[in-house]
């Protein structure tokens, strides 16, 4: 009986370790959900190195969380995606990580495109938590 419970434990673990791992350059990204605020704006040429256009559901990270590196393309957020829910509305969106922003911790800056999704852009900035999700 102990024995199953230990292996149980250990596979979990295991499980675990694998999902935070599996990240672009092997580094573990939070799984945690953030909280604050996003806006929006017209996408272009990305810290992450691609030229993203309108109509694509992108996002770009504050700083703090993008971190810094000598060379941005190399942030562990890049390609990675985030789901992003509205406090006001609950609606939702699924956005891949592609530029850095400045502000805040927590804020996030939407494709137009994206925010669409979420509310309506007269809104101009509205509560999000956010959470990495598969793309
Ligand atoms: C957005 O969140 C901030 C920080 O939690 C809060 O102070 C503010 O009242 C919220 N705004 C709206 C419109 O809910």
């Amino acid at each position: 009986m102990a024995i199953k419970v230990f292996l149980l434990v250990t596979a979990c673990v295991t499980l675990q370790m694998v999902a935070a791992a599996k990240n672009k350059g092997g580094s573990s990204l939070p799984t945690k959900t953030f909280r604050g605020d996003a806006t929006f704006t017209t996408p272009g040429l990305g810290a992450c190195g691609k030229v993203n256009r309108e109509g694509q559901l992108v996002v770009a990270l504050n700083r703090q969380q993008y971190g810094n590196f000598a060379d941005s393309r190399e942030g562990p957020w890049c390609g990675q995606c985030l789901r992003v829910t509205s406090d006001k509305f609950g609606t939702s969106v699924v956005v891949e990580v592609v530029d850095r922003a400045e502000g805040r911790e927590g804020h996030i800056v939407l494709s137009e495109a994206a925010f669409k999704k979420l509310a309506s852009t007269d809104e101009g900035r509205i509560n999000v938590s956010y959470k990495l999700v598969d793309c």
